[in-house]
């Protein structure tokens, strides 16, 4: 039997793949649990993607753990989500060591619950010399922080004399935000079958490709993260050029 892995074309793979994972409390719901049955399910998931994704050569793989947005859901599920992360980090630190994997983080890292910053930051520092792939939680994450704080950044540059207004282009932008050293995703995956970007990574989405499934994200299996490299492979991306300009 063919897989969707055997179709995909290695020499073309996207390098950074990023994923929005939703739709853990409609699978908790499905089976008459709480909204963090879903979450702790959500685990595996994370687990199958990092290993499918670092198997056949992606380099970066960024995940929205948690949103800004995210802090205004009930206290009990906010306490519930921070504990599932210092537990998933601590036990899947050997993943990452198995799979050769370095984990990073994006977000607004200081408003995380000093032992979730304590468990993170560890297992940052400990996984720092692998190399076959970046896995980069989002965590207290939100696009519109990341600009505004980069544009805060840059305004005090200016006001400090150490930066000249003339020369901010896109480049200069770019290089205040905190995913400066990362290429920008050429896939973008949101599970769930709901269609937003929900303040994640617009900046760097500006021309990747956008794919939706109707699986909840604790179903989500390697052969589901084939299957939309699979769908990527078949697109035509112009960047703006007409398809005639593109060479394929
Ligand atoms: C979205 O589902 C999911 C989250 C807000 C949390 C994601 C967290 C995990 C998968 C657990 C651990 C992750 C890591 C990286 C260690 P939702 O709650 O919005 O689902 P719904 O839309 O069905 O309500």
């Amino acid at each position: 039997m063919t897989t969707w892995k055997d179709k995909i074309d290695l020499d073309r793979l996207p390098k950074h793949i990023a994923i929005i994972m939703d739709g853990n409390g409609r699978w908790a719901k499905q089976r008459g649990k709480l909204r963090t049955f879903g979450h702790s399910h959500g685990v595996k998931a994370v687990r199958e993607t990092a290993e499918a994704a670092a198997e056949i050569g992606i380099r970066f793989l960024t995940l929205y753990a948690f949103s800004t947005e995210n802090w205004n859901r009930p206290q009990s599920e906010v306490n519930a989500l921070m504990k599932l992360l210092v537990k998933t980090i601590h036990r899947e630190t050997k993943t990452l060591h198995d799979n050769d994997i370095r984990l990073l983080a994006i977000g607004d890292l200081d408003s995380l619950p000093d032992v979730t910053y304590r468990e993170l930051n560890d297992a940052i520092k400990e996984t720092s010399d692998h190399k076959r792939m970046s896995m980069i939680l989002a965590l207290s994450y939100s696009s519109r922080w990341e600009i505004t704080q980069a544009a805060r950044k840059i305004a005090l540059a200016v006001n400090e004399n150490k930066l000249d207004p003339n020369t901010i282009d896109q480049k200069l932008f770019e290089s205040y935000l905190i995913t400066r050293n990362f290429p920008d995703p050429e896939l973008l995956i949101r599970t769930s079958g709901e269609y937003r970007i929900s303040n994640y990574l617009l900046w760097q989405i500006a021309y990747s490709e956008l794919y939706f499934t109707p699986k909840l994200w604790p179903d989500f299996r390697k052969e589901d993260l084939y299957e939309a490299i699979v769908d990527f492979q078949k697109r035509e991306r112009r960047f703006g050029k007409t398809s005639e300009q593109v060479i394929r």
